[in-house]
């Protein structure tokens, strides 16, 4: 070795060990003035002598080359997620199920539930080789270079051992604080909360933006058998794992029993806004290999662990007022106007109120104080009201009689807690309809605006979709805010959507129960327009996932004479009116739902039904509407009834809708 190489393996070992006394173990002990010296002292020597650049030299974290895209990764040991406890009796039902199957002999080891997103990591020989993201748990994303710019993240562990790990990259509080306010200054759309920056920053293709955001780390386990490494228990690999030079989370706890774990959830409720990183809820594990390996696993999750997940936070404010809308099917939704509030990291001013039935029940009234979360951290909505602040002059709130749009009285059909205007001419509805008609997934129409939807309409150039077809570029430049430029556009725009698949227009026509996956399937079976017109009822449901429902509202519509016209008129216009064979654009296996068959039962307090429903096929899964063999998955809400005995009797998977929520989330 020349004094040169000898100098630059130097310089990588001091600069290791500072490295992970300063970010793993958060005792600096040099200076940093000190540290970049010799990191600048390093450059110059790789710079001169780029043969002696080694792969885990500090110098190779700052971020290489902009990837095209992420390889697809196969985890050797799948990686799997918790169950989740809510409340104490969901604590104590494990710990009797555990002491159920092992006896009286265990201790729990806690650990904080760290708020970013999992990630695995592979050493060969003691050095950094491949990080992955979680993916389904079974197949996830290479991301080692945005990992590499992780300074808590060892290069090169301190025994050369061959080992996979597993844990959570976050971004700590006061780096999310700092992002977000760079961004405000820029103009650019700000992170929600740390995890989704995190989530986003570990996503980008060029790595010098994960370097730029300073995330960090900690490791909890090892992926695959930690007795292969001489260890008998979880709280011992934890060790082990920081003897290596992982950076593992030093406020966890050995517990003897469940009360002992209680009062460690009791002391992090209250001290969680103290820690600079975010946790949303603690980790119970059972200590002991072998007692884990007599607890075994269901197909999700570990028998021998639990993840307590933390009340969502919940903040007051006022309601100003309730805003109408009306729907593409009429249906009209009350949404809360809110004085905006700061809730689990983004400002909320609007939140739906879905109904009649809930303001009711719940008395919410223009004026009231109320209780703002977000359900899965996501969703805003109004929890309830603060009676005691009400004003004494404050009315319950009634809904309209009549359509805040055209005027005509509102009906409420049986059995449907939805009111409804019934008015086909109704402006609002149609305008909604249109809208539905170019979006994305539907005619894929650019350049056509809600508020050029809603001037079209207005002026009278347009009474519906078949009209759009009509337009000319001399009477859109006559709109506001249209130039000559997007006229052109937004006609030849047009123009390329008349040689859509027939999926498509289906989808776009917003035939009630029909998404867009039956719209692919309808297309894909039938196959031209005029034979899809002709299809009777019976032919219909006995497509798979064609259900009653669905078949009657397809025979239903097409029976209109007004639709048949309709159809007509954008035959006229030139649309194609047949399957063009596309596929759906959905990747099968990347998220629990895809190409699955899904089933909603009971009370969902969280989500609507609609919105689960909109969530589930958004990615890639069909919501069916009864249990049979071939349904995946059921989600049961509260009082759930035959539907769950007879998925539990069909040993069908079930899910609680957190679990479900927690699943939308991933
Ligand atoms: S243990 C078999 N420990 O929470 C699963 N998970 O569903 C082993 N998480 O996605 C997970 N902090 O990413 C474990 N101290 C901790 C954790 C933790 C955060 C995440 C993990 C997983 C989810 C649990």
């Amino acid at each position: 070795m020349n004094e040169i190489e000898q100098r630059i393996a130097e310089l990588n070992k001091l600069l290791h060990e500072y490295g992970h006394a300063y970010y793993v173990l958060d005792q600096p002990v040099v200076l940093d003035s000190v540290y970049d010296q010799l990191l600048h002292e390093l450059i110059a020597l790789e710079e001169a002598n780029p043969e002696f650049i080694f792969p885990d030299s500090p110098t190779q974290r700052v971020g290489g080359t902009v990837l095209e895209g992420f390889q697809k990764v196969t985890h050797a040991t799948p990686m799997l997620s918790l169950s989740n406890a809510f409340n104490e009796e969901d604590l104590r039902d494990f710990d009797r199920k555990i002491r159920q199957a092992i006896g009286e002999d265990y201790s729990y080891v806690c650990e904080l539930k760290i708020d970013g997103l999992a990630i695995s990591l592979r050493y060969e020989d003691g050095v950094f080789i491949q990080g992955a993201t979680r993916g389904d748990g079974y197949l996830g994303e290479d991301i080692t270079a945005n990992l590499k710019t992780i300074r808590a993240i060892p290069l090169r562990l301190t025994k050369p051992v061959t080992i996979e790990v597993r844990g959570e990259a976050y971004m700590p509080k006061k780096s999310f604080e700092k992002l977000n306010a760079a961004r405000t200054e820029k103009g650019e759309e700000l992170f929600a909360n740390p995890r989704n920056a995190a989530a986003g920053s570990l996503r980008q293709l060029d790595p010098k933006i994960a370097a730029s955001r300073q995330l960090s780390t900690f490791i909890y386990a090892i992926g695959g058998d930690g007795e292969a490494y001489g260890i008998d228990g979880h709280g011992e690999m934890l060790d082990y794992l920081a003897e290596l030079g992982f950076p593992s989370n030093k406020e966890r706890q050995a517990c003897a029993t469940i009360d002992d774990v209680l009062t460690f959830i009791t002391k992090w409720t209250e001290e969680r806004p103290n820690l600079p990183y975010e946790i949303d809820g603690i980790v119970i594990k059972v200590n002991r290999y072998a007692h884990q390996d007599e607890l075994g696993f269901t197909a999700k999750s570990p028998r021998w662990a639990i993840a307590y997940k933390f009340p969502a936070e919940e903040v007051v404010t006022k309601l100003l007022d309730i805003e109408l809308t009306v729907g593409r099917t009429g249906v009209i939704t009350p949404t809360a106007i809110l004085e905006p509030v700061l809730v689990a990291g983004s400002t909320v001013g609007r939140a739906s109120l879905h109904n009649e039935d809930l303001i009711r029940e719940k008395d919410i009234r223009i004026t009231d104080t109320v209780i703002i979360r977000k359900a899965g951290d996501i969703i805003p909505q109004v929890v309830g009201v603060l009676v005691e602040q009400r004003q004494e002059d404050s009315v319950p709130y009634k809904m309209p009689t009549h359509c805040p749009a055209c005027e005509s009285e509102l009906v409420r059909i049986e059995g449907d807690v939805a009111l409804r205007c019934v008015n086909p001419l109704c402006q609002a509805q149609i305008a909604e309809g249109v809208k539905h008609f170019v979006s994305r997934n539907a005619m894929n129409i650019d350049g056509l605006g809600e508020k050029v939807v809603e001037q079209l309409l207005r002026e009278g150039y347009i009474h519906d979709v078949a009209d759009l077809y009509l337009l000319q570029v001399e009477q859109l430049i006559e709109l506001d805010r249209m130039g000559q430029k997007s006229a052109t556009n937004l006609v030849e725009a047009l123009e390329k959507s008349k040689d859509n698949s027939l999926e498509r227009l289906l989808f776009g026509l917003g035939i009630r129960h029909v998404g867009e996956k039956a719209a692919k399937i309808l297309a894909e079976h039938y196959e031209t327009m005029d034979a899809l017109m002709e299809a009777e009822f019976e032919h219909l449901k006995e497509i798979h996932e064609i259900g009653d429902k669905m078949a009657e509202s397809v025979v239903n519509y097409f029976a209109n004479e007004k639709i048949q016209l309709l159809i007509t008129r954008l035959k006229d216009v030139g649309i194609n009116m047949t399957f063009k064979g596309k596929k759906v654009q959905v990747e099968v296996g990347t998220n629990p739902f895809a190409g699955k068959t899904i089933v909603l039962t009971g009370k969902l307090a969280q989500l609507t039904r609609n919105e689960a429903k909109a969530k589930i096929e958004e990615l890639g899964g069909t919501v069916a509407g009864s249990v049979s063999k071939k349904t995946d998955l059921v989600i049961a809400g509260e009082d759930a009834g035959s539907k769950l005995t007879k998925a539990q009797s069909l040993s069908i998977e079930i899910w609680d809708e957190n679990r479900l929520i927690e699943q939308l989330q991933q």
